[in-house]
């Protein structure tokens, strides 16, 4: 489908672009002895070790080209589902957001990855909240977390929930929203209006295939978090994590759509959404780097109906 196609399909709702996992990297990482101690020595290994500078070694020009091709696609709101580095550095967060030249002047909402979120110390100090802070704005159920928040955007409320919590073991690479988080989020969806709700994390509920996320990459208290988006009316749930990109529809049992964006710079899987929210569905644009052009073009159009599954 051509890009004049997509643009006259009538919407009525916001267009969002969603990208996620950009995972750029320094050149060359200071680690110090708190450092070694702490999981991003795991992070360096598997960067520099086990080929991840490698997939991610374009990733600078085709942020570029990524900030270029929303003056195409025109957005309302752009929404980041997290792994904006590797190490969870403020560097690299500096790093991503130059390279997306002055995006985060126009609005939009963001989360963090486990990259992200990957030491204790970078959580505590707000590496990831103080650079993104224009994209976390919104309400909230109580003043002292960050998470979650609701953005009303065009008719909808984008609630952001963080599913990205430091672990210990090289191997782990699970997610967490929290029990804490898990009853503010309750709170909040009940004190929103009743205008359609979308939710943003970075953990995935479901792989492509609808099977779980390994058990050693999987968000722990997922069953909890999809009773609590069931009950607060969620109708879409957009996410990251997953590289590669997908989405499915609602399902008995799951009442709101899935969509991943996949990663917007690893080499081959470069894509981004747009997605127009209607009340009873999203009509959906993928696009993907082209190397030759170094531009974005139209690689797919579709559609989720987004009406509540009868089980
Ligand atoms: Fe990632
Ligand atoms: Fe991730």
């Amino acid at each position: 489908m051509t890009d004049s196609k997509i643009d006259t399909i009538p919407s009525g709702g916001p267009r969002l672009a969603h990208f996620s996992d950009m995972h750029v990297f320094l050149p060359k990482y200071g680690l110090s002895w708190r450092d070694i101690l702490s999981k991003r020595v795991a992070g360096w290994a598997n960067l520099r070790l086990a080929g991840r500078a490698w997939r991610f070694r374009h990733a600078g020009k085709v942020l570029e080209a990524f900030a270029a091709d929303l003056n195409e696609t025109r957005p309302d709101h752009l929404v980041f589902s997290g792994d904006a580095g590797c190490l969870g550095s403020g560097a690299e967060f500096d790093l991503a957001l130059n390279r997306l030249g002055g995006l985060l002047q126009r609005p939009g909402v963001a989360v963090p990855g486990n990259h992200d979120h990957l030491v204790q110390r970078s959580v505590d100090n707000r590496e990831f909240e103080t650079r993104f802070a224009p994209w976390q704005q919104g309400i909230r159920a109580g003043e002292d977390a960050i998470y979650p928040f609701a953005q009303r955007v065009g008719g909808w409320w984008i609630i952001a929930v963080n599913s990205s919590a430091p672990t210990r073991f090289p191997w782990d690479a699970k997610g967490r929203v929290g029990a804490a988080q898990l009853a503010r989020l309750d709170s909040l969806l009940d004190k929103l209006d009743n205008s359609p709700r979308l939710m943003v994390t970075h953990y995935p509920a479901m792989l492509q295939d609808g099977s779980p996320e390994w058990s050693s990459r999987r968000l722990l208290d997922l069953d909890k978090l999809v009773r609590t988006a069931e009950r607060g009316g969620v109708r879409a749930w957009l996410h990251g994590h997953r590289h590669n990109a997908y989405h499915l529809p609602p399902a008995p049992g799951r009442p709101f759509a899935l969509i991943c964006a996949g990663s917007v710079t690893q080499t081959r899987r470069w894509s981004y959404g747009t997605y127009d929210l209607a009340q009873d569905r999203i009509r959906g644009e993928r696009r993907r780097y082209n190397p030759e052009s170094g531009r974005f073009e139209s690689l797919l159009a579709f559609e989720i109906p987004l009406q509540r599954a009868v089980a």
